[in-house]
């Protein structure tokens, strides 16, 4: 496989109901990983882009939460319909989506 120009980690981290901290797995995190794996397989973009699901990345409160490199650029609230965005302005396209990026006071 060739390297990847770029890198996404789908947090599918879960925790139980009681813990004190929320977790993607409440936000139909699985959902969104699963969509980012069928935009790649639509658009025939593996030698380009590597999606790996992740455990927590950090801002548990924001999430499901996204994180793409080399840019090291964290999305947060990502829903569905998000999914396709993302790689046509970002992933393809090198354009951040601005509306996602994920608050400098939670990352
Ligand atoms: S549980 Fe997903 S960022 Fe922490």
């Amino acid at each position: 496989m060739p390297k990847p120009e770029k890198h996404v980690f789908v947090c599918v981290q879960n925790r139980e109901p009681d813990h004190p901290r929320p977790s993607c797995s409440q936000k139909n995190c699985a959902e969104i990983a699963e969509e980012f794996y069928w935009n790649l397989q639509q658009r025939q973009l593996f030698e380009k882009i590597q999606v790996t699901t992740t455990s927590c990345l950090g801002p548990c409160s924001e999430g499901p939460s996204i994180l793409i490199y080399p840019e090291g650029i964290m999305y947060g609230d990502v829903n569905k319909k998000d999914v396709a965005v993302i790689f046509d302005e970002h992933l393809q396209n090198d354009r951040p989506v601005e509306r996602l990026i994920v608050s400098r006071e939670f990352w």
